[in-house]
């Protein structure tokens, strides 16, 4: 039988929960632009912090949407431009985004 480990050879902890930042690709968000989003974050890698491509987030409409997790923030209306920002602000020095929230799951932002 096959053991399936991610860190079966590793002496150093790892985190359990990784910081993953989930941008989505489905079809009304990349009609927004998604793939270029996407691209962005993909250009500006961050140590300990995975970027990944999903499914519909079930936000339609309001995209490109963009969740980091584990927190479950959300981001709405992402535009390439304001990758950067949210990377060093968020991804790297832990600080939301405000004025980038979804208003609907961050009404006080
Ligand atoms: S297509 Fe992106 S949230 Fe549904």
């Amino acid at each position: 039988m096959e053991n399936i480990s991610y860190s079966s050879n590793s002496s150093v902890t790892s985190p359990v929960f990784p910081k993953c930042v989930r941008v989505c690709q489905n079809r009304t968000c990349r009609k927004q632009g998604a793939a270029k989003v996407l691209e962005a974050f993909e250009a500006l890698p961050t140590p300990e912090v995975t970027v990944t491509g999903s499914t519909c987030l079930g936000q339609c409409g309001n995209g490109p949407m963009v969740l980091v997790l584990p927190e479950m923030v959300w981001y709405s209306g992402v535009r390439p431009s304001e990758v950067p920002l949210l990377v060093e602000q968020h991804l790297r020095g832990g600080q939301r985004v405000t004025k980038m929230l979804y208003h609907r799951f961050h009404p006080q932002g």
